[in-house]
């Protein structure tokens, strides 16, 4: 069996790593895998996986991936490895990418994880950064397309704060041409050279949409997307954030304000009550748990592509 697309030995710490043909390809390999219509299997590879900070999905849809092709996970804990007595980043990963034949890194500085990956002899994925969550996108959107088929028409629209993963949804949107409006409390708007990046894409400016009021951003969306109020790592700011953002949960009432065949979806992990109401999370529309599930068969195509 050949391999299912050549993104070997690349990185992928951004979403903009990929082409928008070779995101679509990844579509095409997940579902592939979905369904049941490819198998590929490797020998002897091994998957590291370093994370700084917590994970469930993103963790075991590597591992469980990673076992579908065939291939084993070294699964590092930063306390009981040296990278948590401080080892040099750069020293860490030459020494495991000699071992592993791709590491999946989930930290707190996106410069960290390009520290890794300039160091490392094999490819790099980005697990997570305080900067960008890409893998999370692939999968979001793979949702996206299984509802809707393509993304001509489709409105996300994004309430929440501007931070990893709405990043990687505007960079994903814009490969895309999807139509993306991102609603926040003023102060927590996305990162302005995330959104540079994203308009020098976009062919229609008005493609993309930050604006302060989620009402005007839900107006008539395809798809409400949520996430934490408070990222890991901002435990300390919590109670300021959760008054920052009243007004931004989705409810009723603002799914109301979508179309009525909106979808719901959210990242995971969710604080009903918060930035969801248990209503909505647990509405006919609600996606999530087939989001959660695609990030399974997203990650499953992104290791059979980018291990050589
Ligand atoms: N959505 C997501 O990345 O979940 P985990 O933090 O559980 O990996
Ligand atoms: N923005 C969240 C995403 C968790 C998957 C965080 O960084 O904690």
């Amino acid at each position: 069996m050949l391999k299912p697309y050549n993104l070997a030995s690349k990185n992928f710490l951004s979403s903009l790593d990929m082409t928008r043909a070779e995101v679509f390809q990844m579509f095409e390999i997940a579902s592939n895998f979905k369904n049941k219509k490819l198998t590929f299997r490797f020998k002897d590879k091994v998957l590291g996986l370093i994370f700084d900070k917590s994970s469930t999905r993103t963790r075991v849809s590597f591992q469980v991936a990673m076992s579908r092709l065939g291939g084993t996970t070294v699964d590092l804990n930063p306390t009981t490895s040296q990278i948590g007595r401080g080892e040099p980043i750069k020293d860490t990963a030459r020494v495991l990418s000699r071992y592993c034949d791709v590491l999946a890194i989930r930290t707190f500085s996106h410069s960290d994880l390009e520290e890794y990956a300039k160091w490392s002899v094999k490819p790099v994925i980005n697990a997570l950064t305080d900067l960008e969550h890409p893998c999370q996108a692939l999968a979001d959107f793979l949702t996206i397309k299984e509802e809707f088929h393509d993304f001509k028409d489709v409105v996300l629209t994004f309430i929440g704060d501007g931070n990893n993963v709405a990043n990687s949804l505007i960079l994903c949107g814009a490969l895309l041409g999807v139509k993306v409006r991102i609603a926040c409390p003023k102060g927590h708007e996305p990162n302005p050279l995330i959104i540079k990046k994203a308009m020098k894409i976009y062919q229609d400016k008005n493609s993309l949409q930050i604006v302060n009021d989620p009402y005007i951003a839900a107006k008539g969306a395809n798809v409400l997307y949520t996430d934490v109020w408070s990222s890991m790592g901002e435990e300390s700011k919590m109670e300021q954030k959760d008054k920052n953002f009243n007004g931004f949960t989705i409810d009723t009432n603002l799914v109301n304000t979508a179309d009525k065949e909106a979808i719901i979806l959210h990242c995971l992990p969710a604080y009903r009550t918060k930035e969801i109401t248990d209503t909505v999370f647990e509405s006919k529309n609600s996606r999530i748990f087939d989001q959660a599930e695609n990030r399974l068969h997203a990650q499953q195509a992104l290791l059979a592509s980018i291990i050589s």
